[in-house]
């Protein structure tokens, strides 16, 4: 642990003025936005918030705070469910806010990629790509407020990760700001470039312990040519995942995403989101959206015929009880805003004891069975929900126990956990598949990494953050 230096708030605030002007808050006049959890449950306090204009900028800051031993917190849309972008509970952090950093450098449509600076939020990227005529896949519930510089340090993964992979695959360079200031130029349009370690890789999923990202060149690909999404009625997991199948094999690469929402999930939309538009009423045990897009050959009339081909034949198989294929732009629009609003449902329900497992996509459906009847078993009429990127392996299995908040029953939501945690295990999966660790997950990394893995992350931590200023206490405790 690095002795940390006892600066009073308003030294810091003015120190930090100097080499960033007009861009600090005190924690006061930050408020919520920077210092509260996106659920609005966890509030924490800072030093300072700081929100540079460059990455020389940042440079200075990280600079000052490694001279005076303050930690420092980047932050990007402050989206990420982890608790990485938070400050540590003593409240002698500063937050160094990426969003005064946010332009749009260029979109290169014949080169099929983008420069963009850390604070660019998602959406707009999608807006500007779109008006080049391209397509940035990257793409979760948060777009309008996650950014760009975020989505990397959490390695996103979101709901195109099924066709486009997570924001690893979509990344070729970044410029970041080592915790000693260094800045690594590393922008780059190069498909190919084997000159040493790779460390835009170290970069992205770092969660911010090893630096700052700055700014990212980024894939394109061509827009599609048309979309069109559907909605399928099933009985179980297993049944999606064979859906799953039929759609890659009739449709191939043109299936994009496939998520699947169940019952429970459809009830709490209705019952907090009644804006939201529905595709079933009442709604069927398992709902899957899958859209798929034409690139080359296909308009959308002949995508929409290969789509119902798909599905009828599963309708006549009886493995799929109904579907409903949007009509529209605004239909299919609906369908997604159906999907990105779960989170939000789930929240208005209430606290959850949240996870983000993944299994081999291939063993999908034996662990949501698996993971489902331990549940239930272990306490009957416990809220459980199991949505998400089904096409990834990936799903957020969350609990309520007697649809009540975990924290009014500590012992069965660490019952519940355990559960979870085992049956991942089990399966060979992972216990964070897109969201990172963070300070909640901090501990479960250190018990179950593999230890040769762990050490290598520490000497690498430690190498290039010393003084253990970026983001201490997040991902890795050295
Ligand atoms: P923040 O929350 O601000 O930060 C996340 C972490 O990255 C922190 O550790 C922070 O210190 C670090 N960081 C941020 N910016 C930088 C930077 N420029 N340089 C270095 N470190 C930095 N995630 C998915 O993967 N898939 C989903 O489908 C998905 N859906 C979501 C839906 C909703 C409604 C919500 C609220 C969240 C969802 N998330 C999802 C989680 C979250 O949106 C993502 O993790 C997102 O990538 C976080 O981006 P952010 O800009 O908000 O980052
Ligand atoms: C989702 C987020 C929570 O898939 O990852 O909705
Ligand atoms: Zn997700």
């Amino acid at each position: 642990m690095n002795k940390h230096s006892h600066l009073s708030p308003d030294r810091v605030v003015s120190a930090l003025e100097g080499v960033c002007a007009g861009g600090v808050l005190s924690a006061e006049a930050a408020g919520e936005r920077h210092l509260c959890d996106w659920f609005g449950r966890v509030r924490r306090s800072a030093l300072a918030v700081v929100r540079p204009n460059s990455a020389g900028e940042v440079s200075a800051v990280l600079k000052w705070c490694g001279k005076n031993k303050i930690p420092v917190v980047p932050q990007g849309g402050n989206t990420g469910l982890c608790g990485g972008a938070l400050p540590p509970a003593d409240g002698r952090a500063v937050v160094l806010s990426l969003e005064k950093i946010r332009a749009i450098r260029e979109v290169n449509a014949d080169g099929r990629f983008a420069v963009v600076e850390a604070g660019c939020i998602l959406q707009n990227l999608h807006s500007a790509a779109d008006d080049a005529g391209m397509f940035f896949p990257l793409s979760l519930g948060a777009k309008g407020g996650c950014q760009i510089g975020g989505n990397l340090s959490t390695n996103a993964g979101g709901v195109n990760a099924l066709r486009y992979g997570v924001a690893r695959d979509l990344c070729l360079g970044v410029e970041a700001v080592l915790p000693n200031g260094d800045i690594m130029r590393g922008l780059s349009a190069l498909r190919k470039n084997n000159t040493g370690y790779d460390l835009r890789h170290l970069l992205i999923g770092a969660e911010g312990t090893l630096g700052v990202i700055t700014a990212a060149s980024l894939k394109l690909f061509p827009r599609a040519r048309a979309r069109v999404a559907a909605f399928a009625a099933l009985e179980d997991a297993a049944s999606a995942i064979r859906l799953l199948g039929d759609f890659r094999r009739g449709m191939g690469d043109a299936t994009e995403s496939f998520e699947l929402m169940p019952k429970l999930v459809f009830e709490m939309l209705a019952r907090h989101l009644p804006q939201v538009r529905l595709p079933f009423s009442p709604p069927p045990p398992i709902g899957a959206l899958v859209e798929v897009a034409a690139r080359a050959e296909d308009d959308a009339e002949r995508l929409r015929g290969r789509m119902e081909d798909v599905l009828s034949r599963a309708i006549e198989a009886g493995f799929v009880s109904d579907a409903v294929i949007a009509e529209s732009e605004s239909q299919r629009a609906a369908f997604w805003e159906a999907r990105e609003s779960v989170p939000l449902a789930k929240s208005r329900e209430g606290e959850w004891m949240r996870t983000d497992a993944a299994v081999p996509p291939h063993r999908l459906a034996a662990f949501i069975a698996a993971v489902t009847s331990r549940l239930e078993n272990a306490h009957p009429g416990q809220y459980v929900t199991a949505y998400g990127h089904a096409g990834d392996g990936n799903v957020h299995i969350s609990a309520r126990p007697d649809g009540a908040a975990p924290s009014a029953n500590p012992e069965l939501a660490e019952k519940a956990a355990a559960a979870i945690a085992e049956t991942t295990r089990e399966f060979d999966g992972t216990f964070s598949a897109e969201h990172g660790v963070g300070e909640k997950l901090a501990g479960r990394l250190a018990a179950e990494k593999n230890p040769a893995a762990l050490a290598a992350m520490r000497h690498i931590k430690r190498a290039l953050d010393p003084d253990n200023i970026m983001n201490p206490g997040k991902v890795i405790s050295v």
